[in-house]
């Protein structure tokens, strides 16, 4: 098969790379030069782990290529993916998709044969009936048909993911586009990944159900959290015996500061939206993403109690900056909540990341940046881990503690102990919703 993959983000960059590596022709295009440029120069403009051997590997084997012209990429094609951003709008909480039809014209004006028009973006339901007839304007005569292709890739494990996905979802409207996209995941379907086939708008719905679903799950965990500080109940406890339930399950369940990222505060608000114009509103979601801010909020709150009330003059130590590990997007991370607070109260904030400090620096004014975690946290007197990166996950505490000038640590992944915090000299530890056995001040 041939493909053109427009748009070479993180979806599109991760597809195109995996779909050569299926051993299908891939031609990644972007408008960007400089990001075509690096990747030419076999570069990757994004950080996701064992990207850049699959990209290498498949160039090497003539698979793989880059452009700028759209024309040349499209020539030929069994399928066109649509891999371009759907920002949230400002203003109204939809998602922009100034870009998809934007790309959907120009592929309309450049393909000449019968061509599958797949939409890999995350668009509001009816966007793909959209593409076909902004399409069908542009270029009456095309033999074309659209397809609902959802991603449900997780940074730092994109791969894994698109490689062994729990299904793959495909929404067409006829046989033929059906068995176009049949034979581009025929190495998946061989190796009894299952596929869901469906119309155009359950597959642009599945994706906005799941991401808007594991979003309201980590956020009742979080409020269920807030209560067992008040009980005096262990949400990690909480969350094992709630997810031995199969209905349930564990995943999803881990309570912490606040989830983040590019996918799930982005398609909450757009199906509130999406609920609100059609007079049905989620109100369910449209409370998670409420509640979602305020879990950020009561991060400071910890924080300023382990502070003994003022961040003036403190020296923090913070552990992570990027919304999740293995990564290096900080988009709607807890810390671009969590440190101007800590900043803009005065303190002195050393931040340590293995990732996130590119992009740290321009978001995150007036932080120190530290490689170390020992070097960031010798005299201070908060010690905050905000990301669960594997670096973080063994620290020599007690070497942590004798050097801070106050041994005080608010652990909102949860991967420390109370008793182990104690006994490494820490005099005050918190963690998230570990009012049993696991926090509280030692
Ligand atoms: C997510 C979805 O998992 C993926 O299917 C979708 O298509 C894109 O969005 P991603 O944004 O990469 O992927 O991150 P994910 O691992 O899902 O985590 C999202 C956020 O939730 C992070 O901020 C993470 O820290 C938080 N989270 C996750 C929790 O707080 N607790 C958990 O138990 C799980």
């Amino acid at each position: 098969m041939k493909i053109a993959m427009i748009g070479t983000g993180y979806v599109g960059l991760v597809s195109g790379v995996c779909f050569s590596d299926f051993g299908h022709e891939v031609v990644c295009v972007d408008k960007d030069p400089r990001k075509i440029e690096m990747l030419e120069a076999g570069q990757v403009p994004i950080y996701e782990p064992g990207l850049d051997t699959l990209m290498h590997k498949n160039v090497e084997a003539g698979r793989l290529s880059f452009t700028l012209d759209l024309a040349s990429a499209i020539d030929g094609a069994d399928a066109v993916f649509i891999a371009v951003g759907t920002p949230t709008r400002r203003g109204d909480g939809h998602a922009d998709l100034t870009y998809v039809m934007a790309a959907a014209e120009e592929i309309a004006r450049t393909a000449k044969d019968y061509v599958v028009i797949v939409t890999k973006s995350t668009v509001p339901v009816g966007t793909n009936r959209k593409v076909k007839e902004v399409v069908a304007a542009a270029n009456p005569a095309l033999d074309f048909d659209v397809a609902s292709n959802p991603e449900f890739l997780r940074e730092g494990a994109a791969i894994d993911d698109f490689m062994k996905p729990d299904r793959v979802v495909v929404g067409v409207e006829t046989e033929r586009a059906a068995k176009v996209m049949e034979d581009i995941y025929r190495p998946l379907y061989l190796r009894d990944f299952p596929i869901v086939t469906t119309d155009l708008e359950s597959a642009e719905m599945i994706k906005y159900a799941a991401n808007a679903f594991l979003a309201t799950k980590i956020t009742f965990i979080n409020e269920i959290a807030a209560l067992c500080e008040k009980v005096g109940a262990d949400v990690k406890s909480v969350s094992k015996g709630m997810g031995m339930d199969g209905r349930i399950g564990n995943k999803f369940l881990h309570a912490g500061p606040g989830y983040g990222g590019s996918c799930f505060p982005k398609d909450t608000k757009a199906l509130a939206r999406i609920g609100q114009e059609h007079a049905t509103p989620i109100s369910i979601v449209e409370t998670v993403i409420k509640v979602n801010e305020e879990v950020k909020r009561r991060m400071i709150d910890k924080l300023l109690d382990l502070c003994g009330g003022s961040f003036n003059g403190k020296t923090v130590a913070v552990l992570g900056v990027t919304f999740k590990p293995n990564t290096d997007d900080m988009r709607d991370a807890p810390s671009l909540t969590i440190v101007p607070a800590l900043v803009g109260g005065g303190a002195v904030v050393r931040a340590c990341d293995p990732q996130g400090r590119r992009e740290g620096e321009h978001l995150l004014p007036g932080v120190d940046w530290i490689e170390d975690p020992y070097a960031a946290a010798r005299g201070a007197d908060l010690l905050v881990i905000l990301t669960e990166w594997n670096e973080f996950r063994a620290l020599d505490l007690p070497r942590l503690a004798s050097s801070m000038t106050t041994p005080h640590m608010a652990d909102l992944r949860n991967i420390y102990d109370r008793d182990d915090a104690k006994n490494a000299g820490f005099t005050a530890y918190d963690g998230i919703g570990r009012g049993g056995a696991g926090t509280s001040a030692a």
